[in-house]
């Protein structure tokens, strides 16, 4: 377990425990905020995942794949260096501390 701060889209921010292993998509679901609507399961395909990392974090993220950043970058809140799908971030151990925002639906 890791620690993991999110905010939800009316600004509350709550600390998760984080199970590794899992996606952060699944560790957010799982811990009940409603407004990540991950409609396509993490298959990579809606866009509904979408988070923005830390500043201080986004350097320290695993390299996005293309399709990743191609659905990214369709969205009307894509935010370059902080815009992430939450479906495509495997949780580990260096995951720990990391604090997201949960972004608004396109
Ligand atoms: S849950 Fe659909 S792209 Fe992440």
């Amino acid at each position: 377990m890791v620690k993991v701060s999110v905010t939800d889209l009316s600004g509350e921010t709550r600390d998760i425990d984080a199970e590794t292993g899992l996606s952060l998509m699944e560790n957010i679901r799982n811990n009940d905020f409603d407004d990540l609507a991950a409609i396509c399961g993490g298959c990579c395909s809606c866009c509904t995942c979408h988070v923005y990392v830390d500043a201080d974090w986004a350097g320290k993220m695993p390299e996005m794949e293309d399709d990743e950043q191609y659905l990214l970058e369709d969205s009307p809140h894509f935010k370059e260096g902080s815009s992430r799908l939450s479906c495509q971030l495997e949780v580990d151990d260096s995951f720990d501390g990391l604090k997201v925002t949960i972004a608004p639906e396109s």
